[in-house]
Protein backbone atom coordinates (compact mmCIF):
# COMPACT_ATOMS: atom_id res chain seq x y z
CA UNK A 1 0.00 0.00 0.00
CA UNK A 2 1.37 3.01 -1.06
CA UNK A 3 1.85 5.61 1.87
CA UNK A 4 5.46 7.30 1.37
CA UNK A 5 6.19 8.77 -1.95
CA UNK A 6 6.13 12.54 -2.05
CA UNK A 7 6.16 13.90 -5.09
CA UNK A 8 7.82 16.94 -4.21
CA UNK A 9 10.27 19.34 -5.85
CA UNK A 10 13.05 17.04 -4.97
CA UNK A 11 11.51 13.82 -6.03
CA UNK A 12 11.03 15.84 -9.28
CA UNK A 13 14.50 16.56 -9.59
CA UNK A 14 15.98 13.32 -8.44
CA UNK A 15 13.50 11.66 -11.27
CA UNK A 16 14.13 14.03 -13.62
CA UNK A 17 18.24 12.89 -13.60
CA UNK A 18 16.96 9.24 -13.43
CA UNK A 19 14.38 9.51 -16.39
CA UNK A 20 17.30 11.06 -18.64
CA UNK A 21 19.73 7.65 -18.59
CA UNK A 22 20.15 6.10 -21.83
CA UNK A 23 18.41 2.80 -20.69
CA UNK A 24 15.23 5.10 -19.67
CA UNK A 25 16.16 6.85 -23.13
CA UNK A 26 15.72 3.92 -24.65
CA UNK A 27 12.71 2.67 -22.71
CA UNK A 28 10.77 6.24 -23.34
CA UNK A 29 11.48 5.59 -27.51
CA UNK A 30 10.07 2.22 -27.38
CA UNK A 31 7.28 3.29 -25.77
CA UNK A 32 6.78 6.37 -28.21
CA UNK A 33 7.33 3.85 -31.47
CA UNK A 34 4.69 1.60 -30.12
CA UNK A 35 2.55 3.79 -29.70
CA UNK A 36 2.30 4.91 -33.14
CA UNK A 37 1.38 8.50 -32.70
CA UNK A 38 0.42 10.69 -36.15
CA UNK A 39 0.69 14.66 -36.08
CA UNK A 40 -2.77 16.02 -35.94
CA UNK A 41 -3.52 13.35 -32.81
CA UNK A 42 -4.99 14.53 -29.94
CA UNK A 43 -3.34 12.94 -26.65
CA UNK A 44 -3.49 12.49 -22.84
CA UNK A 45 -0.78 11.93 -20.66
CA UNK A 46 -2.04 10.71 -17.50
CA UNK A 47 0.68 11.00 -15.13
CA UNK A 48 2.97 13.57 -16.32
CA UNK A 49 5.47 13.57 -13.90
CA UNK A 50 8.89 15.48 -15.40
CA UNK A 51 7.51 16.00 -18.21
CA UNK A 52 9.70 14.22 -20.66
CA UNK A 53 7.64 11.59 -22.15
CA UNK A 54 4.58 14.33 -22.61
CA UNK A 55 7.32 16.41 -24.52
CA UNK A 56 7.98 14.05 -26.98
CA UNK A 57 4.77 13.06 -27.82
CA UNK A 58 3.59 17.02 -28.06
CA UNK A 59 6.55 17.21 -30.92
CA UNK A 60 4.90 14.33 -32.51
CA UNK A 61 1.44 15.33 -32.82
CA UNK A 62 2.75 19.28 -33.81
CA UNK A 63 0.64 22.16 -33.68
CA UNK A 64 -2.35 20.54 -35.61
CA UNK A 65 -2.68 18.22 -32.28
CA UNK A 66 -3.34 18.49 -29.46
CA UNK A 67 -1.19 17.20 -26.00
CA UNK A 68 -3.21 17.34 -22.63
CA UNK A 69 -1.01 16.48 -19.43
CA UNK A 70 -2.33 15.57 -15.97
CA UNK A 71 -0.28 15.35 -12.57
CA UNK A 72 -1.54 15.08 -9.10
CA UNK A 73 1.62 17.10 -7.64
CA UNK A 74 2.16 21.16 -8.15
CA UNK A 75 6.18 20.41 -8.19
CA UNK A 76 5.92 17.58 -11.40
CA UNK A 77 2.92 19.92 -13.53
CA UNK A 78 5.72 22.89 -13.09
CA UNK A 79 8.67 21.08 -13.97
CA UNK A 80 6.57 19.22 -17.10
CA UNK A 81 5.29 23.30 -17.70
CA UNK A 82 8.43 24.87 -18.16
CA UNK A 83 10.10 21.73 -20.25
CA UNK A 84 7.27 21.90 -22.81
CA UNK A 85 6.57 26.01 -22.66
CA UNK A 86 7.13 26.55 -25.93
CA UNK A 87 4.41 24.32 -27.26
CA UNK A 88 1.47 25.94 -27.59
CA UNK A 89 -0.96 22.67 -28.57
CA UNK A 90 0.18 21.80 -24.83
CA UNK A 91 -2.00 22.25 -21.49
CA UNK A 92 -1.26 21.28 -18.27
CA UNK A 93 -3.74 20.52 -15.17
CA UNK A 94 -3.79 19.90 -11.80
CA UNK A 95 -6.00 16.48 -11.74
CA UNK A 96 -6.14 12.74 -10.14
CA UNK A 97 -6.50 9.67 -12.83
CA UNK A 98 -9.74 8.69 -11.14
CA UNK A 99 -11.48 12.11 -12.03
CA UNK A 100 -10.36 13.04 -15.48
CA UNK A 101 -11.19 17.16 -16.09
CA UNK A 102 -12.28 16.25 -19.93
CA UNK A 103 -15.39 15.86 -21.94
CA UNK A 104 -16.37 12.52 -23.48
CA UNK A 105 -14.67 11.18 -26.43
CA UNK A 106 -11.69 13.86 -26.30
CA UNK A 107 -9.03 12.30 -27.02
CA UNK A 108 -7.60 9.99 -29.84
CA UNK A 109 -5.11 8.18 -27.35
CA UNK A 110 -4.22 7.96 -23.92
CA UNK A 111 -1.11 7.23 -22.71
CA UNK A 112 0.00 6.82 -18.66
CA UNK A 113 3.75 5.74 -17.61
CA UNK A 114 4.44 4.46 -13.98
CA UNK A 115 1.35 5.82 -13.06
CA UNK A 116 -1.42 3.46 -12.22
CA UNK A 117 0.61 1.65 -9.76
CA UNK A 118 0.15 4.16 -7.38
CA UNK A 119 -3.42 4.47 -7.92
CA UNK A 120 -5.96 2.56 -5.79
CA UNK A 121 -9.11 2.45 -7.65
CA UNK A 122 -8.19 1.23 -11.11
CA UNK A 123 -11.27 0.58 -12.55
CA UNK A 124 -12.31 4.15 -11.95
CA UNK A 125 -9.26 4.80 -13.50
CA UNK A 126 -9.65 3.25 -16.10
CA UNK A 127 -13.18 3.78 -16.57
CA UNK A 128 -12.31 8.06 -17.05
CA UNK A 129 -9.45 6.87 -19.72
CA UNK A 130 -11.95 5.18 -21.72
CA UNK A 131 -14.84 7.97 -21.28
CA UNK A 132 -12.26 10.66 -22.91
CA UNK A 133 -11.12 8.50 -25.56
CA UNK A 134 -13.15 8.14 -28.75
CA UNK A 135 -14.32 4.71 -29.85
CA UNK A 136 -11.17 3.09 -31.47
CA UNK A 137 -9.06 5.46 -29.43
CA UNK A 138 -5.87 3.69 -27.87
CA UNK A 139 -4.83 3.33 -24.25
CA UNK A 140 -1.01 2.41 -24.00
CA UNK A 141 0.23 1.81 -20.49
CA UNK A 142 3.05 1.18 -18.47
CA UNK A 143 4.44 -0.09 -14.80
CA UNK A 144 6.94 -2.34 -13.11
CA UNK A 145 6.52 -5.39 -10.99
CA UNK A 146 9.69 -4.94 -9.08
CA UNK A 147 9.39 -9.22 -8.63
CA UNK A 148 11.15 -8.57 -11.88
CA UNK A 149 14.35 -7.34 -10.40
CA UNK A 150 17.40 -9.00 -10.43
CA UNK A 151 20.57 -7.49 -8.24
CA UNK A 152 23.64 -8.74 -7.53
CA UNK A 153 24.41 -9.34 -4.16
CA UNK A 154 26.02 -11.39 -1.24
CA UNK A 155 23.38 -10.81 0.96
CA UNK A 156 19.75 -12.31 -0.29
CA UNK A 157 17.98 -11.72 2.67
CA UNK A 158 18.65 -7.83 3.20
CA UNK A 159 18.15 -7.40 -0.29
CA UNK A 160 14.96 -9.34 0.09
CA UNK A 161 13.62 -6.86 3.54
CA UNK A 162 15.24 -4.10 1.25
CA UNK A 163 12.97 -4.88 -1.59
CA UNK A 164 10.16 -5.59 0.40
CA UNK A 165 10.16 -2.55 2.16
CA UNK A 166 10.25 -0.67 -0.89
CA UNK A 167 7.07 -2.36 -2.68
CA UNK A 168 5.64 -0.48 0.06
CA UNK A 169 6.03 2.65 -2.07
CA UNK A 170 3.15 1.82 -4.97
CA UNK A 171 -0.63 1.08 -4.12
CA UNK A 172 -0.30 -2.27 -6.32
CA UNK A 173 3.45 -3.92 -6.52
CA UNK A 174 2.39 -5.93 -9.05
CA UNK A 175 -0.20 -4.37 -11.43
CA UNK A 176 1.40 -5.72 -14.47
CA UNK A 177 0.08 -9.38 -13.57
CA UNK A 178 -4.06 -7.99 -13.51
CA UNK A 179 -3.94 -5.29 -16.02
CA UNK A 180 -5.27 -6.96 -18.96
CA UNK A 181 -8.31 -8.02 -17.39
CA UNK A 182 -8.78 -4.81 -16.01
CA UNK A 183 -8.73 -3.49 -19.07
CA UNK A 184 -10.73 -5.55 -20.77
CA UNK A 185 -13.51 -4.97 -17.72
CA UNK A 186 -13.46 -1.48 -18.74
CA UNK A 187 -13.92 -1.85 -22.05
CA UNK A 188 -10.73 -1.67 -23.92
CA UNK A 189 -9.63 -4.77 -26.13
CA UNK A 190 -5.93 -5.78 -25.37
CA UNK A 191 -3.81 -5.93 -28.52
CA UNK A 192 -0.16 -5.44 -26.43
CA UNK A 193 2.02 -7.02 -23.56
CA UNK A 194 5.48 -6.24 -24.43
CA UNK A 195 8.65 -6.38 -22.17
CA UNK A 196 10.89 -3.86 -21.99
CA UNK A 197 13.86 -4.55 -19.98
CA UNK A 198 16.62 -2.47 -18.34
CA UNK A 199 20.01 -3.74 -18.20
CA UNK A 200 23.15 -2.13 -16.26
CA UNK A 201 26.23 -4.08 -15.99
CA UNK A 202 27.90 -1.62 -13.89
CA UNK A 203 26.95 0.80 -10.97
CA UNK A 204 27.97 4.04 -12.51
CA UNK A 205 25.58 7.54 -12.41
CA UNK A 206 24.34 7.39 -15.55
CA UNK A 207 22.36 4.54 -15.12
CA UNK A 208 18.82 3.88 -13.66
CA UNK A 209 19.91 1.94 -11.47
CA UNK A 210 22.58 4.32 -9.52
CA UNK A 211 19.51 6.77 -9.14
CA UNK A 212 16.56 4.77 -8.27
CA UNK A 213 18.63 2.90 -5.53
CA UNK A 214 19.60 6.50 -3.73
CA UNK A 215 15.71 6.56 -3.65
CA UNK A 216 14.73 3.07 -2.49
CA UNK A 217 17.79 3.89 0.30
CA UNK A 218 15.96 7.19 1.49
CA UNK A 219 12.40 5.16 1.24
CA UNK A 220 13.25 2.11 3.28
CA UNK A 221 15.21 3.46 6.07
CA UNK A 222 13.18 2.94 8.88
CA UNK A 223 10.10 0.76 7.23
CA UNK A 224 9.45 -2.84 7.69
CA UNK A 225 12.56 -3.31 10.54
CA UNK A 226 15.15 -1.98 7.93
CA UNK A 227 17.43 0.86 9.74
CA UNK A 228 19.25 3.60 8.29
CA UNK A 229 22.39 1.75 8.49
CA UNK A 230 21.49 -1.30 7.13
CA UNK A 231 19.63 0.76 4.48
CA UNK A 232 23.23 2.61 3.93
CA UNK A 233 24.96 -0.44 3.32
CA UNK A 234 22.61 -2.31 0.88
CA UNK A 235 23.49 0.63 -1.29
CA UNK A 236 27.47 0.67 -0.50
CA UNK A 237 27.37 -3.17 -1.60
CA UNK A 238 26.57 -2.25 -5.61
CA UNK A 239 29.58 0.09 -5.19
CA UNK A 240 31.95 -2.40 -4.26
CA UNK A 241 30.18 -5.16 -6.49
CA UNK A 242 30.96 -2.87 -9.29
CA UNK A 243 34.83 -2.69 -8.05
CA UNK A 244 35.08 -6.14 -8.50
CA UNK A 245 33.16 -6.30 -11.67
CA UNK A 246 30.72 -8.43 -10.42
CA UNK A 247 27.16 -5.43 -10.46
CA UNK A 248 24.52 -6.34 -12.29
CA UNK A 249 20.94 -4.78 -12.29
CA UNK A 250 18.35 -5.72 -14.55
CA UNK A 251 14.34 -5.03 -14.43
CA UNK A 252 11.62 -5.73 -16.62
CA UNK A 253 8.73 -2.53 -17.74
CA UNK A 254 5.68 -3.98 -18.88
CA UNK A 255 3.66 -2.31 -21.28
CA UNK A 256 -0.07 -2.47 -22.09
CA UNK A 257 -2.43 -1.71 -24.93
CA UNK A 258 -5.88 -2.01 -25.98
CA UNK A 259 -8.39 -0.26 -28.27
CA UNK A 260 -11.57 1.12 -26.78
CA UNK A 261 -14.38 -0.28 -28.49
C1 LIG B 1 7.00 7.69 -11.15
S1 LIG B 1 6.29 9.18 -11.72
C2 LIG B 1 6.12 8.87 -13.48
C3 LIG B 1 6.05 10.13 -14.28
C4 LIG B 1 5.92 10.01 -15.79
N1 LIG B 1 4.69 9.38 -16.20
C5 LIG B 1 7.09 9.29 -16.38
O1 LIG B 1 7.01 8.10 -16.68
O2 LIG B 1 8.13 9.94 -16.54
C6 LIG B 1 4.62 9.06 -11.14
C7 LIG B 1 3.81 10.32 -11.36
O3 LIG B 1 2.43 9.99 -11.18
C8 LIG B 1 1.80 11.04 -10.47
N2 LIG B 1 0.60 10.44 -9.84
C9 LIG B 1 0.56 9.45 -8.93
N3 LIG B 1 -0.71 9.15 -8.61
C10 LIG B 1 -1.49 9.96 -9.36
C11 LIG B 1 -2.90 10.15 -9.47
N4 LIG B 1 -3.77 9.42 -8.75
N5 LIG B 1 -3.37 11.08 -10.33
C12 LIG B 1 -2.52 11.85 -11.05
N6 LIG B 1 -1.16 11.71 -10.98
C13 LIG B 1 -0.66 10.79 -10.14
C14 LIG B 1 2.86 11.54 -9.53
O4 LIG B 1 2.59 12.83 -9.04
C15 LIG B 1 4.10 11.45 -10.40
O5 LIG B 1 4.32 12.64 -11.12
Amino acid sequence: MADGIDFNEETARMLERTYQTPDVLGQRSRFHQLLGLRPGDRVLDIGVGPGLLARELGETVGENGKLSGIDQSEAMLAMTRKRCADLEHADFTMADACELPYPDASFDAVVSTQVYEYVADMPRALAEAARVLVPGGRIQILDTDWDSAVWSTRHPERMRKVMDAWDDHLHDAHLPTTLAPLLEAAGFSVYLREVIPLVNPTFQKNCYSYGISAAIRGFVAGRRGVDEDEARAWREEFRSLDQAGAYFFSLNRYVFAGIKL
